[in-house]
């Protein structure tokens, strides 16, 4: 790709947000449509970006000359898989946020229509490009964190009547779950992005802050299949909000800040058993580089897309990636409808291997 790469958002809420990640990154791609079924937000982000089309119908950006080279999805859970088909049928590549679809025998059935595809389709997990969280997994890289032994995620936001007023939201039909598929699933994607596969979950869940269909407060006893073990809390109703992110290594500690909506951000703490590898530790934290032109969130995602696409290299988040969000979801909603624990790997003749959604 000599040229900028031509982007178009679809769903204008946190769309928005993406809208001017596209725009931060104005060298490498050039954000030439926004689609939203609300004509007036439409035409309202494309005046105050200024992007040339405003449009209403996504499929009307799927063809012709001024088509986009990405589609970026950002509307409502149930519409992620018919836009991400769609537009890999037309030959766009694909960005879609979480969570990506409602089950993983249609991850499964995505997956492989990717793979037919010549564009190709990554989610959404922007939690992932913060310079804390990434000076983790650098001395992950440069061996000096040991085995893993605890990891604690919690994710304690607020949600109220105001949130819970746009309609697809609280509802398992549209939403597809509550505090863990739309909230903590950025904390739980990071905890397997820094220690691997999850092997078991225990979960409990209960829907006490809100008057919604779905769960709004989450407690699940985790084992890795490293053998570390990780505790999981999430709900929507706490004062302040906060999120933590604390790991329990051989020969270190690190823990994020508090910022309930930055918990990858720097400052990070790295805490070593004793002095030479605190020096170690400190040493390697210098040499860091974060490889992604110094973008976080959003941005820090695209930027790694744009260079993937470049080099043919792994997409900086996957499809495999998402499916592992998913099949812990499975997981976990499995475990407080049945009160049993649920082993890991999820296969096809599991009875939630089509969904999780209560009957
Ligand atoms: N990654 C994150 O941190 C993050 C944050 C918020 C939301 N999200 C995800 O983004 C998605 C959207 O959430 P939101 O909070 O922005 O919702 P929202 O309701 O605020 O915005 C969705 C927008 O999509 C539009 N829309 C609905 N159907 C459409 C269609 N067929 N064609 C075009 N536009 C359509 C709506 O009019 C609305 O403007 C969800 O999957 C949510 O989980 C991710």
């Amino acid at each position: 790709m000599s040229q900028r790469t031509r982007v178009a958002v679809v769903g204008l809420g946190i769309g928005i947000q993406h809208a001017a990640a596209w725009k931060q990154l104005g060298d490498l791609f050039d954000l030439v449509a926004v689609c939203d079924v609300d004509e007036k937000r439409a035409q309202l982000v494309a005046e105050k970006l200024g992007v040339a089309r405003a449009l209403t119908d996504y499929q009307a950006l799927l063809t012709g000359p001024d088509a986009p080279d990405v589609l970026d999805i950002c509307t409502p859970p149930h519409l992620h898989f018919e836009m991400s088909v769609a537009a890999l049928r037309a030959g766009k590549h694909v960005i879609c946020e979480k969570p990506l679809v409602p089950s993983l025998a249609i991850c499964d059935e995505l997956t492989r229509i990717e793979a037919d595809a010549p564009g190709r389709l990554m989610p959404i997990f922007q939690y992932r490009f913060g310079k804390g969280l990434l000076k983790l997994r650098h001395l992950i890289a440069e061996g000096l964190v040991g085995r893993a032994y605890l990891s604690t995620i919690e994710t304690a936001w607020l949600r109220g009547d105001d949130y819970y007023a746009v309609d697809w939201r609280g509802k398992w039909k549209s939403e597809l779950g509550g505090v863990l598929t739309t909230h903590a699933i950025h904390a739980h994607d990071i905890l397997c992005n820094v220690i691997g596969p999850v092997k078991s979950v225990f979960a409990r869940v209960t829907t006490r802050v809100n008057a919604i269909e779905t769960e709004d407060c989450a407690a699940v006893a985790v084992e890795m299949a490293d053998g570390s073990l990780a505790t999981l809390s999430a709900t929507l109703g706490s004062r302040p909000e906060i999120s933590r992110l604390r790991f329990c290594f051989e020969q270190l500690t690190a823990e994020s800040s508090l910022a309930p909506y930055q918990p990858s951000f720097d400052p990070w703490t790295f805490t070593a058993g004793h002095e030479e590898q605190q020096a170690r530790v400190d040493a390697a934290l210098r040499d860091f580089d974060d490889a992604g032109g110094g973008y976080e969130l959003y941005a820090g995602q695209f930027a790694r897309f744009y260079a993937a696409l470049e080099s043919g290299d792994a997409l900086p988040v996957t499809l495999a990636d998402a499916r592992a969000s998913l099949e812990l979801l499975t997981a976990i909603y499995h475990s407080a409808q049945t009160g049993e624990p649920v082993e890991l790997p999820i296969g096809p003749d599991h009875p939630r291997f089509e969904g999780w959604l209560p009957a």
